[in-house]
Order: structure tokens, then C-alpha cells, then sequence
């Protein structure tokens, strides 16, 4: 959503030198053609942000994030992309053009923020409630659970009241059409009552995402009720497989570590005993997408999951998903304990602690669950158990690390270290995954990721040639299409650069303005970044460039050849030319 014109946005991006901004913030290097500095968006110690003077772009090898001069100001200071077009502005001494929001155009406007707009208006509301006399029973309930108001107060708690139709009445007030209320999610509707406040009568915790905007919320029953918990429904502006409750705080702990529990209680109880680095997976399995936000944060999670057997099951599921993601994984035990939450209010902040420092590896975790499933009085199951314990052996890479856990397995079941690897390999062999060389076993996810690579390896690289110069990009325009991208993000890069290109001028940061998505606009920063081989040299670069355009060309007509309807003659004819005229391609780049 953009309030601004695009040459507003070009002209302040062109008085705003990343290097002069990013600089501060943080100290640069010089190093090379480009900039390096700490990272200030993940726990480092390294230089790992790159900062790239001639396409005005940053980058973290380490933990993936990037994008353009307004993206470092949003993400560092925390603030929309009006706020940090503002702050650039004040800085370049721009004057920004005061606008009235007209219907119209607030009708124009972005589903997404107009969602976020109304769970801005209704999270203050639901928080003013709270602390007036009207939200006595909420605050009751909350002090009775142990919150001070502090604590309150950082998680932005609050109170829906009793009458249920308030909330509606407020925003109705303040002229949001009855379509955008639906879409919030926030109201119910029925045929007696019209629409009215999902949460009636429950303390309200608003969900935010790492900038700290409302994207949902969940209320609970003040007391037995059922359900116990309600929460936003998947909005424009929540998803919830793609965010983690506290983590707009834990982000900025400084901590080592960061630690997942499942409740919302129990991340703000542990917030208020100190353990501020806390943070829940939303009351669902925890996915994919929220391990990779984790690991921009940090390198070790330690899980907190109930102890009952949903909540071992959950983190079992959840211990694979972490290390696919590059993370340590670590189990803190709370016994005799439920949760966190209980565990701090009967024991006190120091004995957590000290659960902290004794969490258990993931593997001795997993490994001890296992272990349940079998009988070792019985000599066949004991040989079974074993050989699942070898299949997980061989999922760390063949050397000390294997070795180190290998001898302390074989020391807690009392067998020699001889008999454990002597299993191992058999196991290994039966699985077809050791060879001769003893190559490592990739977790799978890895290797999935290798054959992707194969096809998305040159198109990036060729992306990143197109985007470095206008010269260079109308010459390998005359060999490659956008539609020769056969991954979605590329293509859709390769089709803003022809506009970029069409009009003149590349301009390879306003990219960053085309996407919404946080993931989208960290491919992109690594797209951007890869470094290329300069042409100048002439000689071993163009033929690189020429490799890389034939393999972008040759998987193009895999994929086409691939996805085809085989009884189309039209495309097969159309794809054995394309074919035959690949062979003859000779690419000249003068
Ligand atoms: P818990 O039942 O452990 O809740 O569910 P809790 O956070 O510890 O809350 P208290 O201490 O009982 O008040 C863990 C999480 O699962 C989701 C919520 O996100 C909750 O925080 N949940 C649970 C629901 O979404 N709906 C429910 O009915 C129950
Ligand atoms: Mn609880």
C-alpha cells in the first residue's frame, strides 16, 4: 500500500545512500567492492551483513535477511513503510506531501493493512477496557494469575466485554465497511444479533508479528469455560504457521538461546521471571516456516512443551523440523511440573534456570522416548531398538560428531563402543546409504534441496547478471524470456526487470517495493547479492555467462518438454525447434 507516488519514493531512495544510512546504525567496512558489518537483526559476533553501495542493497549470509534502504530502517527501527519513507525523508531534508486519505483511496488500499489498521484500533480497545472499572473482571482474572502490570502492559493485554456489540459499534464509527469487519476476523454473526465481538467476555491477547503489528488475537475464558481459548481465524494479515507468539520481543533478548513453549501464559510468565527470550508456536503444530524465522534469531532452541504426552509428542514432531533448519535442539524437563508457567510459580526463576542449563539434547530426548515403545527383556525388541538407534546415528555426518554419540550411546546401554559401530554399519549398508567412502547421510530435506538447486542455481545467478547493468541485460534478453524461468520467484524478477529495462533504467532496490512477503524480499536480497564474476575481463566470464544462459535455456525446455499435454503437436513441434535452435546457439555478447 503505498500513500506515495512511486517518484517519491525513487527520490528519496536516491538521497539516502545505504551506506550513509546503514553507517548510522552500525559500523561499516570497507571490504573489496563492498561493505560488511555485524548483523543487526540476529545474535553475531561476525560480520556477516554485506552492504552493497552500487545496487543499494544489504544482506546476512548468516541469517538471510535483506532488502533496500527502507527495508534496514523498517526492520531496525521497527516501523511501517510510510514511517521509515518519513524518516528518509526527514533526513535527506525531503519534504513530504501532507495527504488526506480520501474514501476513495483508503478504498484502494491493501486488504492486509486496512486488517491491520482495525486490529490496531481494536487491540487499544481491548486494552483501554481492560484498566477502566467495565474490565474489573478481566483484570481479576489476570492479577490472579500472578501478572504484574508491567507485564501487562508489554504484552498488550486486554479485556472484551460483556454487551459484545461495542467493539462493532466503535468501528463502525470510525467509517470501516462491514465487509472489511468480517474480513478482520474479529466478529461473529448471527441472524438474532447481528455482528457482533468474537472475544465477548474474555481476556484478549493480541498477536504480533516481529514489527510488533497486531496480526490476531486470542482470548481466554476467564475461568472453566470451554473453549478455553479463542483465536483469529487466517486473515489477510494472519497467518499463523508463518509467526510466533513473543517473538517481537524475544527477537531483541540478546540471548544465546531462544525457547518454544506451546501457551500464551506461559511465554508471558516466563517473560516476567527474566526469560525474556521465550516465545509460542501459536496452539498448533509448530512448522516449518517458524523454524526458519527462529534460526535468523539464534543457532539453539530450547523446547519447553508440556510435559503430559501430547506435549512430548508435539515436541518430537517438532525436533526434526528445528534441525532441518540448521538449529540445535534441546529438551528442558519440567517435572514434576505441567508448563512453565506452573513450574515458576511453585519453584521461582532460579530453578528454571537451572532446567535451562540442564536441558537435554534433542537426541538423548528422542532417544529416551523411543526407548518407551520397547521391551529390553525381550532380545528380539532389544535388537529392534537398537537398530532404530543406528538409523539415527547415521543421521549425523560420519566422523567425531558420529563417533562422540555413538560412545556415549553405547556407554548408557552398556555395550562396547566395537559392538555400536559394528551395528551402525551394518545398518548403513542394509539402508543402500553408506558407500565404500563412507559419505554422510544429508537429513532429507537437504537433499531435496540439492536437485532443487540444479535448476535454481543458474537462474538466480543469470537474474543477478541481468539486474547489474543495462547493457548486459538487453543483450542476454535476445537469448532468454521471462517465461524461460521456470521457478515462479525468478520469473516474476525477470518480468520486473523487463519493466525496469522497458522504461530505461534498471533499479534493482526498488525490488524490494514489488514484494510484501518477508521471505520474498530475503530471496531476493540473496538473489541480488551473489557474486558475480565481472565481465570486463572478458574471456572466462562470458563464457560463464554463456554457460549459465544455456543451462537456464536447457532446463526451460525440460520443464516445457515435462509439463506438457503429450497429445499437443503444436507445442512438441514448437519444442524440438527450440531445441534444435539451442544447439546452434552461438551467444555473442558484443
Ligand atoms: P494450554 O492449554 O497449555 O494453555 O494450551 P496455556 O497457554 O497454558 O493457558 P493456561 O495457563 O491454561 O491459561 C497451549 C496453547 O494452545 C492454544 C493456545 O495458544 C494456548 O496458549 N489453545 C489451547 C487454543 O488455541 N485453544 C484452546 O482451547 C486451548
Ligand atoms: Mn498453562
Amino acid at each position: 500500500m503505498n500513500y506515495y507516488s512511486q517518484d517519491l519514493v525513487e527520490e528519496i531512495r536516491s538521497r539516502s545512500d545505504i551506506v550513509d544510512v546503514i553507517s548510522g546504525y552500525i559500523r561499516l567496512q570497507r571490504k573489496g567492492s563492498n561493505y560488511v558489518g555485524i548483523c543487526p537483526f540476529h545474535n553475531d559476533r561476525n560480520p556477516s551483513m554485506s552492504v552493497n553501495q552500487s545496487r543499494q542493497i544489504y544482506h546476512c549470509f548468516s541469517c538471510g535477511a535483506g532488502g533496500d534502504v527502507f527495508k534496514f530502517v523498517m526492520e531496525y527501527e521497527n516501523l511501517t513503510f510510510p514511517e521509515a519513507l518519513k524518516t528518509l525523508a526527514d533526513r535527506a531534508g525531503v519534504e513530504l506531501p501532507d495527504r488526506e486519505v480520501s474514501p476513495e483511496e483508503r478504498k484502494q488500499a491493501d486488504l492486509k493493512a486496512q486488517i491491520l489498521e482495525v486490529n490496531k484500533l481494536a487491540a487499544s480497545y481491548y486494552y483501554y477496557l481492560l484498566r477502566k472499572p467495565a474490565g474489573k473482571l478481566g483484570m481479576d482474572y489476570l492479577t490472579g494469575r500472578g501478572l504484574s502490570a508491567k507485564t501487562m502492559q508489554q504484552f498488550g493485554l486486554g479485556y472484551a466485554g460483556k454487551s459484545g456489540s461495542e467493539l462493532y459499534r466503535y468501528l463502525k464509527g470510525k467509517g470501516y465497511s462491514d465487509y472489511l469487519l468480517k474480513e478482520s476476523g474479529l466478529f461473529q454473526a448471527d441472524e438474532k444479533h447481528g455482528m457482533y465481538d468474537k472475544f465477548w467476555n474474555r481476556v484478549i491477547f493480541p498477536i504480533m508479528d516481529i514489527r510488533s503489528r497486531v496480526i490476531g488475537f486470542g482470548g481466554r475464558v476467564m475461568g472453566d469455560g470451554k473453549p478455553k481459548y479463542l483465536n483469529s481465524p487466517e486473515t489477510r494479515a494472519f497467518d499463523k504457521s508463518r509467526n510466533l507468539y513473543g517473538l517481537n520481543l524475544a527477537r531483541v533478548s540478546r540471548k544465546s538461546n531462544l525457547i518454544l513453549c506451546e501457551g500464551y501464559m506461559d511465554v508471558i510468565a516466563m517473560h516476567q521471571a527474566g526469560f525474556n527470550q521465550a516465545v509460542a508456536s501459536l496452539g498448533t503444530a509448530f512448522t516449518q516456516q517458524q523454524s526458519v524465522l527462529l534460526k535468523r534469531y539464534t543457532n539453539e532452541v530450547l523446547l519447553t512443551y508440556d510435559s503430559d504426552d501430547a506435549g512430548v509428542r508435539a515436541a518430537m514432531r517438532a525436533i526434526p523440523i528445528l534441525k532441518d533448519a540448521g538449529l540445535t535442539a534441546k529438551v528442558i524437563n519440567m517435572e514434576p511440573y505441567k508448563d512453565p508457567d506452573e513450574f515458576i510459580k511453585a519453584l521461582g526463576a532460579d530453578e528454571f534456570q537451572k532446567r535451562i542449563d540442564q536441558a537435554e539434547s534433542s537426541f538423548f530426548f528422542e532417544l529416551r522416548i523411543l526407548e518407551r515403545q520397547y521391551n529390553f527383556r525381550e532380545p528380539e525388541s532389544k535388537t529392534a531398538f537398537f537398530r532404530e538407534v543406528s538409523k539415527k546415528l547415521l543421521e549425523f555426518e560420519a566422523g567425531i560428531e558420529r563417533n562422540n554419540y555413538i560412545e556415549a550411546v553405547a556407554e548408557r546401554y552398556h555395550l562396547t563402543y566395537q559392538e555400536l559401530t559394528r551395528m551402525v554399519s551394518q545398518v548403513g549398508e542394509h539402508l543402500g546409504e553408506i558407500r565404500r567412502e563412507d559419505k554422510p547421510l544429508a537429513p532429507l530435506s537437504q537433499r531435496r534441496k540439492k536437485t532443487e538447486d540444479r535448476s535454481l542455481r543458474p537462474q538466480k545467478l543469470l537474474l543477478s547478471w541481468m539486474s547489474s547493468d543495462l547493457k548486459l541485460y538487453r543483450n542476454i534478453v535476445r537469448y532468454v524470456e521471462p517465461e524461460d524461468f521456470t521457478d515462479p520467484f525468478c520469473r516474476r524478477v525477470a518480468e520486473l526487470l523487463s519493466v525496469q529495462a522497458g522504461e530505461g533504467k534498471l533499479n534493482p532496490a526498488a525490488l524490494f517495493q514489488q514484494f510484501t512477503e518477508e521471505e520474498d524480499q530475503q530471496k531476493l536480497a540473496e538473489l541480488l547479492e551473489q557474486s558475480i564474476p565481472s565481465l570486463s575481463g572478458r574471456g572466462g566470464e562470458e563464457k560463464a555467462l554463456q554457460e549459465t544462459i544455456l543451462r537456464v535455456k536447457q532446463n526451460s525446455i525440460s520443464w516445457q518438454t515435462e509439463h506438457m499435454d503429450p497429445g499437443d503437436m503444436d507445442k512438441l513441434r514448437e519444442i524440438v525447434q527450440k531445441r534444435r535452435d539451442m544447439e546452434k546457439l552461438h551467444i555473442s555478447l558484443d
